[in-house]
């Protein structure tokens, strides 16, 4: 994990969070690069699973909602971390977190909140600060980032930041099936930031108290067999593991799906998985949540909204429907995005070069464009004409600093994956480039007229 920092600190994908101030723990700026990357999944995602099919609409809510909305969803009662503190350093800690790390998360799950601190102690566990063991009791810490709304700061106008981008879905389903009319199943995906007060946040962008979702709140009838939410259920399986094998590059071994069990799952959940990533330093950490909710969310927004919330279907029964919910973390992703795409690979004696192989679509930079010689007004020239064709069709750079080696370096750790270079045989003999392959760090001689198609036919 320390070289993946390194990288992305060193090559502008994220940097430390106001850092000519000194700083903030757990705050983190995507970079130039890192801007790009992260576009480009959500894009993937947004392609996969609102373009490329019929049933899914997209939307952008609001992230300051009616604090309301908080109250129906369960948030503020139950949105709760168990806080313990550490009687020798007192510095504070996530109990839950402390357990699974010695005895799992199924038997984890199995500890009722007023019992973690006691357990903790039981078991031995030390603190990971000062490495004694004496813990306080633990006691309910809400996530939820709370703020104030108007020019008063008065109780009155409490608001919250959203803590997952799925309630502003639920609070829509009437706008959306009047106005698209979609009929069931159908879902709806959004994109976009949320905000937790997490007690322990790190590993770098893994655990951060703002990040991004990717969330789908598929729609589904009323059930009335098992049979009828599990076949949706598991095509979403499906759709979600290619999506994250084919379009992420992520591979098999380093993903597994981790179901709850029934001390782990929501009272209201039929069933749920996460999607675990096994990251460099980490371990197995949650990439993505997946649950059949049931008809809980709407039942929740009509109950304490008062609005009607059912659907009404051709035959004119009326119903609340009932959700699927693939819930994906974008920044999560991308730093599973980064860590499988992280390479170090021997170039000849004593040389490495790293290396990020994305997928094509997620790079960058798609294609770096140089000339062979900086100080050769001709080859300059000729490259800045190639590299203002190419421009308006792929993300591109232009690069004439050092020599082209160096350049390669640069790009390698990018992971751009072709590289352009112009040289003499380009304005004396016969008007083609090299084209230089990222991974196989091949070259070919492509013609100049010829190169627009050839880059598109590959970056497909
Ligand atoms: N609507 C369901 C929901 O929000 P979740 O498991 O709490 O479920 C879904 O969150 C995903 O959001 C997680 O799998 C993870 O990828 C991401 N996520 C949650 N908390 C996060 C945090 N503090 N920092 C970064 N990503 C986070």
């Amino acid at each position: 994990m320390e070289q993946i920092v390194s990288l992305c600190k060193r090559r502008g994908f994220v940097f430390p969070g106001s850092e000519i101030y000194g700083g903030m723990a757990n705050s983190w700026d995507y970079g130039p690069y890192g801007i790009e990357l992260k576009n480009n999944i959500a894009k993937s995602w947004w392609k996969t699973f609102v373009q490329e099919r019929d049933d899914v609409v997209g939307l952008d809510s609001a992230i300051i909602t009616n604090p309301k909305v908080w109250v129906a969803s369960g948030h503020v009662a139950n949105f709760n971390d168990p806080l313990v503190d550490c009687k020798g350093c007192k510095t504070r800690h996530r109990g839950d977190k402390l357990l699974e790390e010695k005895i799992g998360v199924d038997e984890t799950a199995a500890i009722p909140f007023e019992e973690v601190g006691k357990k903790l102690n039981e078991l031995k566990i030390v603190c990971p600060n000062c490495g004694k063991t004496d813990w306080t009791d633990a006691r309910k810490f809400n996530l939820l980032f709370e703020t104030q709304v108007g020019v008063l700061a008065d109780t009155k106008n409490i608001a919250y930041l959203r803590g997952e981008t799925a309630q502003g879905i639920f609070i829509n389903f009437k706008n959306i099936s009047n106005t698209m009319r979609k009929k069931l199943p159908f879902g709806v995906a959004q994109v976009g930031k949320a905000f937790r007060n997490e007690i322990t946040p790190g590993n770098f962008i893994f655990r951060t108290r703002e990040f991004e979702q990717m969330e789908i709140e598929y729609f589904i009838r009323p059930p009335k067999t098992e049979n009828e939410w599990r076949e949706p259920f598991e095509a979403w399986m499906e759709d979600i593991k290619r999506f994250f094998s084919d379009k992420l590059g992520l591979s098999d071994e380093n993903m597994r799906w981790r179901r709850h069990d029934e001390n782990e799952r929501s009272f209201y959940s039929k069933d749920t998985f996460d999607v675990e990533y096994l990251f460099p330093s980490l371990g197995w950490g949650e990439l993505h949540g997946f649950a059949y909710r049931t008809d809980y969310d709407l039942n929740q927004h009509i109950k304490h909204s008062g609005a009607d919330l059912t659907y009404v279907d051709d035959e004119g029964n009326k119903f609340v429907p009932h959700c699927i919910e693939p819930s994906f973390g974008l920044t999560r992703t991308l730093l599973a995005v980064l860590a499988e795409a992280y390479n170090e690979e021997e170039v000849g004696e004593n040389d490495t070069r790293i290396v990020m192989k994305f997928k094509p679509a997620l790079a960058p930079i798609k294609v770096a464009v140089f000339p062979l010689l900086k100080n050769k007004p001709v080859l300059v020239e000729k490259a800045q004409e190639i590299y203002k064709n190419l421009k308006p069709l792929f993300m591109c750079e232009f690069d004439d600093n050092g020599n082209v080696g160096k350049r390669y370096r640069r790009q390698d750790e990018i992971g751009t994956p072709f590289c352009v270079t112009v040289d003499f045989d380009t304005i004396e003999k016969d008007n083609s480039v090299t084209v230089r392959d990222r991974d196989s760090m091949e070259q070919v001689r492509v013609k100049v007229e010829e190169l627009e198609g050839y880059l598109a036919q590959k970056l497909q």
